[in-house]
C-alpha cells in the first residue's frame, strides 16, 4: 500500500491531490514532477489568492506553499485557510530558504503543518508528503465516521419521536374513549370532552403556564368527571330537580374520580386526579367537596371550574335550551365570586377564542342531563 492509498476501513481511497502554490514556473515544475513520481495528481497556483481560490473549489489533501508570492504570501495565505472552519483541517507545508531561520519559525506561529526547504530534498519531501497524508487520511475518516454518527443518531431520535408520538396519541385516544364510555350513561358527548381540553389548554396558556402544564391540563381535563361512574342511575340520570339528598350523592364524583386516578405515575395523570378532586372547588370557598379557597385550589381545577361551566352553559339539557354565548359570558359574570380573577380575565381576553372553539366542536347529541352549574 503506497502512502496515498492509506486505507482506514472506508473503502478505496481517491488518488491524493497536492495544490503547490509558488510564483517561480521553475519551483512548480519541481513540485509537479515530485507528486507525479509520488503517483498523485496534482494541481498548481501561481499566487495566493489563486491558491486559496482552488483550495476551496479543488479541495486539495495538502497545500504546498511558498512564502514570497504576489499579492499575499505563503503565511496569509496559511493564516486565513487555518481560521477557516471550511479548510482549517488541511495540511499545510510552507516551503522557505534553508536559511531562512526567522520564515520557519513564522510558518509555525501561522499554523502550518510542516515545512520544507528550498532546494528541495526528495527524500525529504516524500517523507513528510507521506506523512501528511497519512494523518490527512484518518482526519478524513474520522470526520466521515462523525457525520455518519450523527446521520445515524438523527434517524435514531427521528424514530424515537415517531413512536412517542404513536404511544401519545394512543394514550390520548384511550383517555378519550374511556373517559366517554364512563360519560356514557350521562349522555355527555366526545365532542364536549374534547372542547374541555381545548378551552383549558388554551387558558392554561394564556396565564403563563409552563407548556408541559398546560399540555397535562389538555390530557387530563376530559377526565374531570370521570367519577360519575359510580353514581347510581337513579341519582345520575334523573330528570329534574335533584333532592339536597341525591345532590350530596351528585357532589361525591369529584372524589370518586380522585380515588379511580389515585397514586398517578405521570404528570398527566396527576393533573387529571387534581382536577378530577377540585373542578367543583370555588375560588369564594363555597364549592366541593372540600370547600377549597383561593389559590388553596389548584390553578388546573380553577381552570377547569370556569371552562367547564361556559361549556355547560352553551349547551342544550333537558331543563334548558343552549345559551349564547354572549349569554353564557354575563352569567359567568353574574358569578365572579366563584372564578380565579385571573382565570375570569383570561376568559374574558379569550371570549371569541372559546365562541369559536364551542362552534367549532359540536356534534348532534349535544344534550346532557348533568354538570349542573
Ligand atoms: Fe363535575
Amino acid at each position: 500500500m503506497s502512502d496515498g492509498q492509506i486505507n482506514l476501513g472506508a473503502g478505496k481511497q481517491p488518488k491524493a491531490r497536492i495544490l503547490v502554490a509558488d510564483d517561480d514556473r521553475f519551483y512548480l515544475q519541481v513540485f509537479t514532477d515530485l507528486i507525479a513520481g509520488l503517483g498523485f495528481e496534482s494541481i498548481t497556483a501561481t499566487n495566493g489568492f489563486d491558491a486559496i481560490e482552488k483550495v476551496q473549489s479543488h479541495k486539495p489533501d495538502i497545500l504546498i506553499v511558498d512564502v514570497v508570492m504576489p499579492g499575499i504570501d505563503g503565511f496569509e495565505v496559511t493564516r486565513r485557510l487555518k481560521d477557516d472552519p471550511a479548510t482549517m483541517h488541511l495540511p499545510i507545508v510552507i516551503v522557505t530558504s534553508l536559511s531562512d531561520r526567522g520564515s520557519k519559525l513564522k510558518g509555525l506561529q501561522f499554523g502550518a503543518d510542516e515545512l520544507l526547504n528550498k532546494p528541495v530534498d526528495e527524500t525529504e519531501f516524500r517523507a513528510r508528503i507521506g506523512n501528511l497524508l497519512k494523518v490527512k487520511r484518518y482526519e478524513d475518516y474520522l470526520l466521515e465516521h462523525g457525520k455518519r454518527l450523527e446521520g445515524e443518531v438523527v434517524d435514531k431520535t427521528v424514530q424515537l419521536e415517531r413512536a412517542f408520538e404513536k404511544i401519545r396519541h394512543g394514550y390520548v385516544e384511550t383517555v378519550y374513549r374511556l373517559t366517554l364510555a364512563a360519560e356514557y350513561r350521562d349522555k355527555e358527548t366526545g365532542s364536549h370532552i374534547k372542547r374541555i381540553s381545548l378551552y383549558s389548554q388554551l387558558l392554561a396558556r394564556h396565564m403563563g403556564l409552563a407548556e408541559q402544564e398546560a399540555e397535562a391540563i389538555f390530557f387530563g381535563s376530559p377526565m374531570h368527571d370521570v367519577g360519575k361512574i359510580g353514581i347510581p342511575d337513579s341519582v345520575l340520570l334523573k330528570d329534574g330537580t335533584h333532592t339536597p339528598e341525591e345532590f350530596e350523592i351528585m357532589k361525591t364524583h369529584s372524589t370518586i374520580g380522585a380515588n379511580i386516578l389515585r397514586d398517578p405515575d405521570s404528570v398527566i395523570l396527576q393533573a387529571a386526579q387534581e382536577i378530577a378532586l377540585t373542578h367543583h372547588e370555588r375560588w369564594d370557598g363555597k364549592g366541593y367537596p372540600m370547600g377549597l379557597r383561593g389559590e388553596e385550589i389548584p390553578v388546573s381545577g380553577r381552570i377547569v371550574h370556569l371552562v367547564d361551566i361556559y361549556d355547560a352553559l352553551r349547551s342544550a339539557r333537558p331543563y334548558k335550551a343552549p345559551f349564547d354565548h354572549m349569554k353564557a359570558c354575563a352569567i359567568i359574570d353574574s358569578e365572579a365570586s366563584r372564578f380565579d380573577p385571573e382565570v375570569l380575565k383570561g376568559f374574558h381576553a379569550l371570549a371569541g377564542e372559546f365562541r369559536e372553539l364551542f362552534d367549532g366542536n359540536r356534534d348532534e347529541n349535544d344534550l346532557r342531563k348533568t354538570s349542573r352549574l
